[in-house]
């Protein structure tokens, strides 16, 4: 069911390729800004988790940079993460009017759950400052914890442990939310599936569902290893307190990542065209999905020089490319949707022309009418206003009326006997615009306002 439906209107042709550009930008703005907090917030949990096993602050730090660098500031993920899928839901509640699917319910839920993840990895990236700003406060104490006073201590160690599980929390939210928003757009794109996908249970069941999520966690794992070899070598000089095995973690860690990620991504995108829904198979389809393979191919290329020269230089172009990738796709997957709903847009739009009459109806339109021009060459043969020729005065019938133009339109648009002292009027054949500026005109008149 969908629960927006009463509060949208179906949109015209028109609007719809209006929605179309919209919705493809705010795909583009999401899915790599999105992608990157996935991969970042897991990389960060995990290496933090680590630190907690073996006490090494080396992963303590990369994990603490990893979320930093990659997440951005909290208002940037508000409005490149929230933002848009706000509006890729609004969208989709307006492509999928009255249609009998999940979907919009699913991308409200997962809307939901990402705002909640997000409050949390702001939160996680956060406790990383505090805890360090009791690190350089126990500096000054010679790093005697036990000179502080018991609350400090005690606050401290809340802080520890709420930044395990706001980074846990966090990155579980993010994982269901992608899904499910994965999941919306799968069965949005495959009409076919409508039907069957009716509940929570049947999307976690939907095997094409899963292949698109692992298409998206590939992706975003490697926009991530390409956003640290970036974003901590590259970008503003990178980096500056970095020592040799914290730059070899880092760069083997960017590099691997990215390299494994770009490697699995052509398996998917290729199973992912040979199932892709009747109608979504096009040239055009075919011809981005080659593209993409082959940015990806050289993505892998940029990034097994640099490892293999440790040259860092490599890691710009790869980064650029694995963007340029995530681009192609988003555009793959929207043209893929667009040709597959279109047989549903043509019920929407006829629709939507239908709802437009109707307010045409009401609201009436006399623009260009001249109804005493039409009066005067039409009516006058056989009315005057306050003497009867062939038909009756005005005077004596409109007030019938009581103001209706509606319903007087209707008589002189389509004339019916009324009266038996008189012949049936004939129809003077004249357009709906033309017979209502004739009854708006016929009323203020004998009512001599
Ligand atoms: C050929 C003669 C003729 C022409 C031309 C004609 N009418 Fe009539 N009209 C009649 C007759 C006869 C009646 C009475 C019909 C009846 O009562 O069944 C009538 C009735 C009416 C009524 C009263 C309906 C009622 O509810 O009693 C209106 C209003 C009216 N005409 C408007 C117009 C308008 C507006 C035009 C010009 C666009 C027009 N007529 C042109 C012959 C004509």
């Amino acid at each position: 069911m969908n629960i927006l439906d009463s509060l949208i209107n179906p949109p015209t042709t028109e609007h719809i390729a209006l929605l179309n550009i919209i919705q493809v930008i705010a795909f583009l703005m999401f899915l790599p800004f999105i992608g990157m907090l996935f991969g970042g917030t897991i990389l960060s949990v995990y290496f933090n988790s680590k630190y907690r096993r073996t006490k090494d602050p080396l992963f303590l730090k990369f994990s603490k940079d990893i979320i930093d660098r990659l997440t951005f500031s909290r208002n940037l993920g508000w409005g490149m993460g929230i933002l848009p899928v706000f509006t890729i839901t609004v969208i989709y509640a307006q492509f999928l009017y009255g249609a009998k699917v999940i979907s919009v319910g699913l991308f409200l839920l997962s809307t939901l759950l990402y705002i909640t993840s997000f409050v949390f990895i702001y939160n996680y990236k956060n406790t990383f400052h505090i805890e360090n700003v009791f690190k350089a406060f126990k500096a000054f104490t010679n790093n005697d914890s036990s000179s502080l006073p018991s609350e400090v201590r005690e606050f401290e160690k809340n802080i520890l442990k709420s930044n395990v599980r706001y980074g846990n929390f966090g990155m579980w939210l993010l994982i269901i939310a992608s899904f499910l928003f994965v999941g919306s757009y799968t069965i949005a794109s495959d009409p076919g599936s409508w039907e069957s996908n009716n509940g929570l249970m049947s999307v976690f069941l939907n095997g094409q569902i899963w292949l698109n999520f692992f298409y998206f966690v590939s992706a975003s794992f490697a926009i991530s290893g390409g956003a640290i070899l970036y974003l901590f070598f590259i970008w503003q000089g990178g980096i500056k307190d970095m020592d040799d095995k914290y730059k070899s973690l880092s760069q083997k860690t960017g590099i691997y990542i990215a390299l494994i990620a770009s490697l699995v991504q052509p398996l998917f995108l290729i199973l992912n065209f040979i199932n892709e829904p009747q109608g979504g198979l096009t040239g055009s389809n075919f011809f981005l999905t080659g593209i993409s393979i082959v940015s990806i191919l050289l993505v892998c290329n940029f990034l097994y020089a640099a490892l293999r020269n440790s040259e860092i230089k490599y890691a710009s172009p790869a980064f650029f490319l694995i963007f340029l990738t995530f681009i192609f796709s988003v555009i793959q997957q929207q043209m893929a949707f667009g040709n597959s709903i279109k047989p549903h847009l043509y019920t929407v739009t006829q629709k939507a022309e239908e709802l437009k009459k109707e307010i045409e109806g009401k609201t009436i339109s006399t623009t260009g009418v001249d109804p005493e021009a039409i009066y005067n060459t039409k009516c006058i043969a056989c009315h005057k206003f306050d003497v009867k020729l062939v038909g009756p005065p005005y005077q004596e019938t409109v007030p019938k009326y009581a103001g209706d133009v509606k319903k007087l339109s209707e008589f002189i648009y389509n004339p019916q006997k009324i009266n038996p002292a008189f012949p049936p009027m004939p129809n003077q054949g004249l357009k709906q615009k033309e017979a209502d500026a004739m009854a708006q005109w016929l009323i203020k008149k004998v009512s001599g306002k």
